[in-house]
């Protein structure tokens, strides 16, 4: 297939599918900038959802496609990745049973940045080198990936209208 195809905005790196989670962990450190640099709650609303609705899909990427793709590389080290996740998760639950103007919400959510921002640090400084040192064939690995995300981003749009019949 011609690379070039795939150079658009929002096309997936197929071949490299490590540079879509970059891409995701790079949106998640702006965001938080925003998040941070504002005074405006609105502002900080605004950010954190976008954080959250984040999290939430490259969560599911790497633990639905991702961590069992490349299990093999280093299988304690993606154990340790997905207790993470998990970890996340309960405090990403109990921000659900919470509105985010909520004061203790903004307590949780730090701490869900805190957590995130250190995750994304250790899979880019002690994972993607020894995946990179592996020299798998990424292309099926990001063939499915591809195809998750396609699939979530539908399954968003179908919970949004229906979100918004209501
Ligand atoms: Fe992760
Ligand atoms: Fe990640």
């Amino acid at each position: 297939m011609d690379s070039t195809m795939n150079e658009g905005n929002n096309s997936f790196p197929v071949d490299r599918p490590v540079e879509a989670l970059l891409r995701d962990h790079q949106m998640v450190r702006t965001l938080v900038e925003s998040y941070r640099n504002t005074d405006s709650d609105q502002v900080k609303i605004n950010a954190a959802e976008q954080i959250l609705m984040l999290l939430e899909t490259h969560s599911l990427l790497e633990e639905g496609v991702f961590y069992p793709g490349v299990r093999d590389v280093n299988p304690e080290m993606i154990d340790h990745f997905e207790q993470e996740h998990q970890k996340t998760d309960e405090m990403l639950a109990e921000l659900k049973r919470i509105s985010l103007s909520d004061p203790q919400a903004f307590t949780i959510f730090e701490q869900v940045v805190e957590a995130t921002l250190h995750h994304i640090e250790e899979e880019e400084n002690e994972f993607f080198p020894q995946l990179e040192q592996a020299n798998m064939d990424m292309t099926p690995l990001g063939l499915q990936m591809q195809a998750h995300e396609a699939n979530l981003a539908h399954i968003q749009a179908q919970a949004n209208q229906q979100g918004a019949r209501r």
